[in-house]
C-alpha cells in the first residue's frame, strides 16, 4: 500500500513520542519512504538518531539548516509528501496549525503542504476537553484536515480519561486509507443529505429529532477529498459547512424533498444520511399558539413524502444509499427499508448502543447490500465510517 509513497511523519513533544517509533517501523515495513520532522520538544523525549536509523533518512529538526536546505528544504518536504502524519500531535502544534502559524519546520511544512494531513492527538484530558482546543480541531476539520480520536485510559500526567495517542496500528490503518484514496471519486457527483429536518407548529415551536449531521458531513468531506463534486443538502445543525462543496441549507422535510429531487438527476451517487421527519404538523399556525385550560392536547400530523423511496422509484444507473437508525430489530428493519425503497446499500446502526448515538463522534454500523450480503464494521470515528462506506461505493461502481 505504501510502496513509492512519501510520508512526512511529524513528531511533536509528548510522552507518546516513543509510540511514533513503532508507527515509523510499521510504515517502513509497508514500503513507505518516511521523512521525519521533529519539534525541539520531541527531541527531548526520543533522540532523532532512533528515527533516523529506522527511516533510513535524515531527521529534520531545524528550519534553517543550510546543509539540509540544499538537499531538501521545508517546501520541497511539503511538496513531495503523499501524506503528512502528525503523531503525536500536541495541543500546541494543532493550535498553531489552526491559526496558520509557521514558526518551526513542522508547522511550516503543515502550512505549505497540499497533501492530506492526519493528526493523531495526544494530550492531557483537560486540554482535550478545553473549548479552545475543540475550536482549533473543528476549524482544521472544516478545512479538510483529518483527526483521529485519542484513546481513553490512564494518562502519563496522572489523570484518567481521553487523551492517549491512538494505537500505532490504528494510525497506520487510517494513514493507509488516506494514501490509497488518490482521488478515486474524481468526475463523480455525490449528493449527500445530513442532519434533521425541523417541522414548525408555530413561529416558536417545532418537531425535530436528535440528528447532529456529523455522519453526513463526514461523508461530504471524505467524498470531496476523494475528488468528487459534492452537493450537501443539510437540515439545521451546529456544524459549519465544509469548504469546496455545493451547500444547500434547508429546514423542513418538504424543502429537503425539493432540494434533493431537483438535483438528483445530476448525481452518480446519492447518500441519504439525513434523519427526515416522517410527519409535519397538519397546520402551521401563523401566531404562537396559546394554551387554554385543557389538560391534554392532540396534535394532528400530516405525512411527509419519503424522499428516499421517491428516489428509489426514479432510480436509473445511480447508486442509492440509505441509512437506518434503529433501536430494535436492526437487521430486519434495515433489510426491509433496503428492499421497499429500492436501495443499493443501507447503512444500519443501532442508536441505542454505546458509541453509536446521534451526537457522538463514533459509529458502529452494518452494511446491507442489495444482493443480500452483510458486512459489520467495528466501532470507528464517523470520518472512518465515511471512508469505509465510500470504499464500498467506489468498488460497486467499478
Ligand atoms: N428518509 C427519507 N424521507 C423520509 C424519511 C426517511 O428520505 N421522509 C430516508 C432517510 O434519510 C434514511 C432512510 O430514509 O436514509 C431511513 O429513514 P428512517 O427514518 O430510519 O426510516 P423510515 O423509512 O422513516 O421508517 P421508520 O420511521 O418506520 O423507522
Amino acid at each position: 500500500m505504501f510502496r513509492n509513497k512519501q510520508i512526512v511523519l511529524g513528531v511533536s513533544g509528548g510522552i507518546a513520542v516513543y509510540k511514533a517509533v513503532e508507527l515509523l517501523r510499521l510504515l517502513v515495513k509497508a514500503g513507505a519512504d518516511v521523512h521525519v520532522v521533529m519539534t525541539r520538544n520531541a527531541c527531548e523525549f526520543v533522540a532523532p538518531l532512533t528515527f533516523q536509523t529506522l527511516s533510513g533518512n535524515p531527521v529534520h529538526t531545524e528550519m534553517f539548516n543550510l546543509i539540509q536546505e540544499q538537499d531538501i528544504g521545508h517546501i520541497s518536504l511539503a511538496d513531495r509528501a503523499d501524506l503528512v502524519l502528525v503523531a503525536p500531535a500536541t495541543a500546541n502544534v494543532i493550535g498553531k496549525a489552526a491559526n496558520g502559524l509557521a514558526d518551526d519546520l513542522l508547522t511550516t511544512t503543515l502550512l505549505a503542504t497540499k497533501a492530506p494531513v492526519l493528526f493523531a492527538p495526544a494530550m492531557n484530558v483537560n486540554m482535550w476537553e478545553n473549548p479552545l482546543y475543540r475550536e482549533n480541531q473543528a476549524k482544521l476539520e472544516r478545512y479538510g484536515y483529518y483527526f483521529m480520536t485519542p484513546a481513553v485510559g490512564a494518562l502519563a500526567c496522572g489523570w484518567e480519561g481521553q487523551g492517549k495517542l491512538p494505537d500505532p496500528a490504528d494510525i497506520f490503518d487510517y494513514a493507509q486509507t488516506l494514501v490509497r484514496a488518490e482521488r478515486d471519486m474524481a468526475g463523480k457527483t455525490v449528493l449527500v443529505t445530513a442532519g434533521p429536518t425541523r417541522e414548525e407548529l408555530d413561529p416558536v415551536r417545532f418537531l425535530s429529532n436528535h440528528s447532529s449531521g456529523k455522519m453526513g458531513y463526514a461523508i461530504a468531506r471524505a467524498a470531496r477529498n476523494r475528488g468528487a463534486n459534492v452537493i450537501l443538502v443539510s437540515g439545521p445543525v451546529q456544524l459549519t459547512p465544509p469548504q469546496a462543496v455545493e451547500f444547500v441549507g434547508v429546514t423542513t422535510a418538504m424543502e429537503m424533498h425539493d432540494a434533493v429531487l431537483s438535483r438528483a438527476a445530476s448525481a452518480d451517487v446519492i447518500i441519504k444520511a439525513a434523519a427526515v421527519a416522517d410527519f409535519r404538523p397538519a397546520e402551521r399556525n401563523g401566531q404562537k399558539v396559546k394554551k387554554g385550560g385543557e389538560e391534554q392536547a392532540v396534535l394532528s400530523l400530516q405525512r411527509n413524502p419519503d424522499i428516499l423511496a421517491e428516489l428509489g422509484r426514479l432510480k436509473g444507473q445511480q447508486l442509492l444509499v440509505g441509512f437506518a437508525a434503529e433501536t430494535d430489530d436492526l437487521l430486519a428493519n434495515a433489510g426491509k427499508k433496503l428492499e421497499t425503497k429500492n436501495l443499493d446499500l443501507i447503512v444500519a446502526n443501532d442508536v441505542s448502543q454505546p458509541g453509536s448515538g446521534f451526537d457522538g463522534d463514533t459509529n458502529a454500523v452494518q452494511l446491507l447490500y442489495r444482493d443480500g450480503q452483510r458486512e459489520e464494521l467495528p466501532l470507528m470515528s464517523k470520518d472512518e465510517v465515511a471512508w469505509a462506506l465510500l470504499d464500498r461505493i467506489v468498488r460497486q461502481q467499478q
